[in-house]
């Protein structure tokens, strides 16, 4: 039977998920979290539309050798009330073809041996140096549905303290305070990774690969053009790379010797759009494009004036 058909016999029939529309392995259902349905190119992954609770909330390219992601797409809502309480979560559909894509809690006991090969697990970040670091973060999402969905392991690198609870944080707080303050309309958000060079760190035995460079970009097309002088820089489009390690050179992203000594050493840099993109050419060695046509595009009546 065709697939067009399955769907409509099942919509007709029970109104539930058709299994043709595929969570994992295709962008289709989820294009929407990417600026004119336009999912960054130049990297290769898995494409993970992220559903939970039957709704989807972001989309996610991910990486099946590094059980990490290359980056997570989504649409910035202005939050309200407090972070969730952590309960992570997997990606059923990443083990098995066909089984329910909504992310899944893990239970106490062991896990499914096909989910941990097929992802991180929780026990790859228990007692390791490293962080659960969100790509898309709780904080960027009004309702706690979309806020608990950013709970999943396949939205999360290694990530340093010192940077996921200092220089990335305040970057993500300040991100939230400038779209909450002057987007007019939908601000999409791209937050992605760059890896080592070479003598990349694993965490457990070689399972999850650790980035050395977070990297995020936003583009909001429609916005308050009486910008504050600070902000001026900041729209259309705005960037920023976040380091991972103290021990990277400060080729990229320098190092402030006068941070506080837990924070020293992960320094974020904003930059525009443009720089970003020629360092991610750089790093992956091929042009990487984050937003359809860097965001600028439409004909957009305050830019003509
Ligand atoms: C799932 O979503 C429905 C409707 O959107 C909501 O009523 C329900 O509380 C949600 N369930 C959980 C576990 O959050
Ligand atoms: C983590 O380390 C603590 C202290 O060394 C130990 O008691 C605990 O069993 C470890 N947990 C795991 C899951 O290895
Ligand atoms: C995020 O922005 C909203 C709206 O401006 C604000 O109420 C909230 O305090 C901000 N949260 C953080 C952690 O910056
Ligand atoms: C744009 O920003 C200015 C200055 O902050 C403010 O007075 C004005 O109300 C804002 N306009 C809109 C549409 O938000
Ligand atoms: C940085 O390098 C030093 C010397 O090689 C090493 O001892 C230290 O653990 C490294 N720090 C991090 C955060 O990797």
């Amino acid at each position: 039977m065709s697939c067009l058909w399955t769907s409509v016999l099942i919509l007709i029939s029970a109104a539930v998920w058709s299994p043709c529309v595929a969570d994992v392995g295709d962008f289709d259902p989820c294009l929407h979290f990417f600026y004119k349905s336009w999912p960054p190119k130049g990297l290769e992954g898995t494409p993970i539309c992220q559903r939970y609770n039957n709704t989807y909330h972001f989309a996610t390219l991910y990486s099946r050798p590094r059980r990490s992601p290359w980056f997570s797409g989504y649409l910035y809502t202005t939050p309200r009330g407090r972070r969730p309480k952590a309960s992570w979560k997997y990606e059923p559909q990443l083990a098995y073809t066909g089984a329910d894509g909504n992310m899944m809690p893990f239970l106490p006991g062991p896990v499914d041996q096909n989910v941990v090969e097929s992802q991180a697990v929780e026990l790859d970040y228990i007692n390791s140096t490293f962080t659960r670091g969100h790509l898309n973060p709780s904080l960027h999402h009004e309702t706690r549905n979309s806020r608990s969905a950013t709970f999943t392991l396949t939205n999360v690198v290694p990530q340093k303290v010192g940077s996921n609870d200092g220089p990335w944080e305040y970057l993500e707080q300040t991100v939230n305070k400038t779209l909450a303050a002057y987007c007019l309309g939908e601000a999409y958000i791209v937050t992605g990774i760059i890896p080592y060079k070479s003598n990349e760190p694993w965490i457990k035995n070689h399972r999850v690969a650790v980035p050395e460079y977070m990297w995020s970009a936003y583009c909001c097309p429609n916005y308050n053009h009486s910008l504050p002088t600070e902000l001026k820089d900041a729209f259309p489009t705005f960037a920023a790379i976040g380091r991972n390690d103290p021990n990277s050179s400060e080729e990229i992203v320098a190092i402030d010797q006068k941070a506080e000594k837990q924070f020293r050493g992960y320094d974020v840099r904003q930059m525009s759009l443009e720089t970003l993109e020629t360092w991610l050419k750089d790093r992956f060695t091929t042009v990487i494009s984050v937003f359809y046509e860097q965001c600028v595009h439409q004909g957009n009546p305050s830019h003509v004036k």
